[in-house]
């Protein structure tokens, strides 16, 4: 069911500095940057062999992430698997009796569906399921 981890997400409080971090540091350059907006969040992805480091930060106070990072700090966020039917994915764990935040895929950044699983139920972990859009 699971391809590969497509990105490793990381709630950081100040993207800008984060980014210059990662690339001062780490050598990583961003591909990507996108403010998705009904998520609260903006994330920045950099590239890494066959995946990628998800920067993710808060556009508000008020968000998921803004809440996130005012109770548990700067750390990982949450590990995203790239599935090739989400909606399949989803029916399949919910068969399961497992805990998922999203019943139905919704839009993420670069376009893909997403979907997350909570934590609870999933050792601690939270887990976006990610969908690659169709090509052609
Ligand atoms: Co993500």
């Amino acid at each position: 069911m699971l391809n590969k981890i497509e990105h490793v997400a990381l709630a950081v409080a100040d993207l800008d500095a984060a980014v210059a971090h990662y690339a001062d540091t780490w050598g990583l350059e961003v591909e990507h940057r996108e403010r998705v907006e009904d998520q609260g969040v903006e994330e920045a992805m950099l590239p890494l062999g066959d995946s990628y480091l998800q920067l993710l930060g808060a556009t508000g106070p008020d968000t998921t992430v803004g809440r996130f990072l005012a109770t548990r700090g700067e750390g990982l966020h949450h590990i995203a698997y790239e599935v090739d039917d989400l909606p399949a994915a989803l029916a399949g764990l919910k068969d399961k009796g497992v805990r998922l935040i999203d019943e139905a895929p919704r839009r993420g950044g670069r376009g893909h569906l997403v979907a997350f699983v909570h934590p609870k139920g999933n050792h601690g972990l939270l887990v976006e399921l990610i969908q690659r859009p169709r090509s052609g």
